[in-house]
């Protein structure tokens, strides 16, 4: 909305770049305006199906992040009345709706926006405004994410904290059913009751440089780079080294349930749910809990079995997820104890839970998640020694070895970044394979998996990740020269079979790139390609073997002219069911 009273909209195909190639130079002045990218779920990626939408009449205008579900029906009511629709989409029937509403009632924008979202199934954040009042905008949430950020004489409004945080460190987060007017003298913000609230403003510590790209050329890969710092911070104040001690405050108030737990349901999605297996294998390892680990979207459309005395536990870096906020909510209402483990304070699925451990990685741009995986992996193995010394179900000595070698992860991981430019030489090795298949056994298992989901998210390549030993169950009819097929092949109890692996792969010539612990000169002879890591126990063992594959399909992916910090359909945060 600009000054001179004109409302424009510019809407694009594409990325954000490509919109502010559209718009090119022209400067504009005004105090308000609304953007989205959008994730096309009513009409295809398309200009005019982008955001923002107007209604017909164009009294109302506004984006939205979410769905109508009953958009059809209210679509045809509209249409009966008079209504017709230039897109594909559900946001525009909710922009005639609203209209209509504002109209017939002749009543202000915030009731109007009130009175229409009583008629909407489904799931929004949303920003509305009208020309005929350009210093309001309504916003409201039920199922999508939504913040206000509150800065010096201005308000900025979006899905998380990361996109505000160099103008603000202020913010507000909002619960579902709310609603805010903000205006040049301030904001109202209401509940689904239409009571008023009061403001809780929090402050964010992620500071500016955190969201800087600095000298890197991408945030995938800048993100790699922190991973030795990003521990660290996952590390600081829980873990004693003098004392050989854990402390985890955000589960203090839970822990005699979960040390007595009489089973642990792991519930999450992509790269999260990987973290959750090597959880469920190291709590099983070391505090011999019973724990499952469960796709959030799965777990919610069947009938789970939920006992009161079960334990649920979401990790998710933006706790966001619509799945994984849904199941979270069902864990609950059929009374287990729902706990996360969570990079973003504050965020939708940290206030759904009643204790929790923050990952405090700092904010993770790139889509495709690295130093968040890493984050929850080492948050876990803490959990697990923690549980196991409370259990008694590991010895002192056991415990002690553990604490040193979470210790030790950061500069392990700084030596491992040392491989970079040897990794892009093998990268360049495969980067033409149309297909790729990831092996690993126990503990590199969930590594294998998400090595695989890191390349084919941002290279395109389609990438299966196997247990090693399932290889001779089906895939390996895959294998022939064309193959590249990424054995991670450290050195624990499996690494025997995992050779015999390795030796079926080559039989059958597939290129084997193998990650492997250092001074491993039998897999060097066979391999085709090895990556070196140092040596580690399985406490710590998956957080490194999974940084080389975090480099390896960064490089495939440069190699191969791909957007590595957007790839194509993804989000960062999937809000949509
Ligand atoms: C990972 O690289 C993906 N972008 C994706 O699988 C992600 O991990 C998943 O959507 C879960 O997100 P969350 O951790 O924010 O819940």
């Amino acid at each position: 909305m600009l000054d001179d009273g004109q409302a424009r909209t510019y809407k694009c195909k594409g990325d954000v770049a490509s919109l502010v190639d559209f718009v090119g130079q022209q400067q504009h002045e005004g105090t308000l305006a609304i953007g989205h990218t959008r994730w096309a779920t009513h009409g295809e990626p398309s200009d005019l199906n982008a955001h923002p939408h107007t209604s017909m009449n164009g009294k109302v205008i506004l984006v939205h992040n979410g769905i109508i579900e009953n958009y059809k029906e209210l679509k045809e009511k509209l249409t009966r009345r008079g209504y017709s629709f230039k897109t594909e989409t559900d946001t525009e029937v909710l922009a005639n709706l609203i209209e209509y509403i504002y109209i017939r009632g002749n009543i202000p924008l915030e009731m109007a926006v009130r009175l229409a979202l009583t008629k909407v199934v489904g799931a929004y954040a949303l920003c509305v405004y009208t020309p005929e009042n350009a210093e309001t905008l309504v916003i409201a949430r039920l199922g999508s994410p939504l913040i206000i950020g509150v800065g010096k004489g201005e308000y900025f409004v979006a899905s998380d904290a990361t996109p505000i945080s160099e103008y603000t460190q202020s913010v507000i987060m909002l619960n579902d059913g709310d609603m805010a007017v903000l205006q040049r003298e301030g904001l109202q913000l209401k509940n689904t009751l239409n009571q008023t609230l009061k403001p809780e403003v929090q402050l964010i510590d992620w500071d500016v440089e955190n969201v800087a790209l600095g000298s890197y050329d991408h945030y995938m890969l800048k993100e790699i780079f922190e991973q030795p710092r990003s521990i660290e911070d996952t590390l600081r104040g829980r873990i004693d080294g003098q004392k050989g001690a854990i402390t985890l405050g955000g589960l203090y108030s839970v822990m005699p349930r979960l040390v007595n737990a009489r089973r642990l349901i792991i519930i999450a999605c992509g790269t999260s749910w990987h973290a959750g297996l090597v959880g469920e294998y190291l709590i099983e390892d070391l505090a011999r809990i019973p724990v499952e680990v469960e796709y959030a979207s799965e777990f919610r459309y069947r009938e789970p079995i939920i006992y009161p005395d079960d334990i649920v536990l979401a990790i998710t870096q933006s706790g966001e997820t619509a799945d994984t906020l849904a199941a979270i909510k069902l864990a609950k209402s059929k009374g287990a104890l729902p706990l996360a483990i969570c990079n973003v304070v504050g965020s939708s699925i940290s206030r759904e839970t009643v204790a929790g451990v923050y990952t405090h990685a700092g904010p993770e741009i790139g889509v495709a998640s690295t130093k968040a995986f890493t984050a929850q992996v080492a948050v876990l193995a803490l959990l697990a020694l923690k549980l196991g010394e409370q259990r008694g179900t590991i010895s002192p000595e056991d415990f002690r070895d553990g604490v040193d070698e979470i210790l030790s992860v950061p500069s392990k991981i700084g030596k491992i970044l040392e491989k970079n430019e040897e990794v892009k030489h093998i990268a360049e090795s495969m980067y033409e394979a149309r297909n790729s298949l990831f092996l690993g056994r126990g503990y590199f298992f969930p590594v294998a998996l998400e090595g695989a989901l890191k390349l084919k998210e941002i290279s395109y390549i389609h990438a299966e990740g196997y247990p090693a030993a399932e290889m001779k169950h089906g895939p390996i009819a895959l294998i022939d020269e064309n193959m590249p097929v990424i054995i991670v092949a450290g050195k624990d109890k499996s690494y025997e079979k995992v050779v015999s692996n390795v030796q079926e792969v080559k039989a059958r010539k597939g290129r084997v790139i193998a990650i492997v612990t250092e001074g491993d000169e039998l897999i060097r002879e066979m391999a085709d390609y090895c990556i070196e890591i140092p040596h580690a126990s399985f406490v710590a063992e998956t957080l490194l073997a999974i940084v080389p594959l975090q480099l390896l399909s960064y490089h495939v992916a440069l190699l191969l002219g791909r957007n590595v910090d957007r790839p194509r359909n993804l989000a960062k945060s999937v809000t949509v069911e």
